[in-house]
């Protein structure tokens, strides 16, 4: 079997949720099984289940003078899957337009100097990445494009370009939450009446309709490159 052929390639699909129950986690369970079904081997990381601490501690902040250090083993161990890794899928819940902070600090924390940056060949040269980020926002409100485009600055061009990403995507998934909310001109939230029976059904089909779209359009990607 060659390193291209697809029976070959892994997955790591990278939860970011505090919940097992949450729409989050059950897109993300969802992604794997189609990755699967597509033919990678996945490895799922669930960072709040693997019990991931985000904060940046001595032994794994970056020396700029030594692009060589060793960091931690829970960080090196970390970095294999990663390398073993040839897509990476990461599904977490938009928080303040960004990624949770348990997301932030595994790219902190293991995205480091001299393995994800810092060398003229990356490391992860040739990898491709798919955010799938959950958002509350509904689909036609006006602040939604500028989270893409902000979501697409910071993960992108900010974080996996930066890293030698060759591909990168961020799929917006708005609509997340039951009760739809949004923001008047005087800035209050209003969130609507939560949305049952047969048209919460459609909302949530709708949803998992959209993610796997992403999922597919990124796995046929992966195959045109591969
Ligand atoms: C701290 C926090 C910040 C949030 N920030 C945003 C935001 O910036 N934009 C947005 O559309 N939704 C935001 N939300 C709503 C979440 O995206 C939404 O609750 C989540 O995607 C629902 O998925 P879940 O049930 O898996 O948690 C925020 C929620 C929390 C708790």
């Amino acid at each position: 079997m060659t390193q291209h052929d697809s029976l070959a390639r892994t997955a790591l699909v990278v939860v970011a949720h505090h919940r097992t129950d949450s729409l989050t986690a059950h897109t993300a369970r969802r992604a794997a099984v189609r990755l699967e079904a597509a033919g990678y081997r996945v490895d799922l990381l669930d960072l709040h289940a693997e019990g991931f601490d985000p904060r940046m501690n001595t032994a794994d902040q970056p020396d700029w003078n030594n692009r060589e250090k060793a960091y931690s083993d829970e960080v090196h161990a970390h970095m294999r899957r990663i390398l073993d890794a040839d897509v990476v899928v990461a599904v977490f819940p938009v928080y303040w337009q960004s990624v949770p902070a348990i997301l932030k600090g595994w790219i902190d924390r293991v995205w480091n100097y001299g393995f994800a940056y810092g060398r003229s060949k990356p490391r992860l040269d040739g990898k491709r990445i798919l955010w799938l980020g959950l958002a509350g926002a509904t689909t036609g409100d006006p602040v939604v494009e500028g989270m893409q485009t902000v979501l697409e600055t910071n993960l992108s061009e900010g974080i996996a370009y930066y890293c030698g990403f060759s591909h990168s995507t961020v799929g917006l998934l708005t609509d997340a939450e039951e009760r739809p909310q949004r923001v008047d001109a005087e800035g209050n939230l209003l969130v609507g009446e939560a949305v049952t029976g047969a048209e919460r059904e459609a909302q949530y089909a709708d949803l998992d309709r959209r993610a796997r779209e992403f999922v597919e359009k990124f796995v046929a990607e992966e195959r045109v490159a591969a």
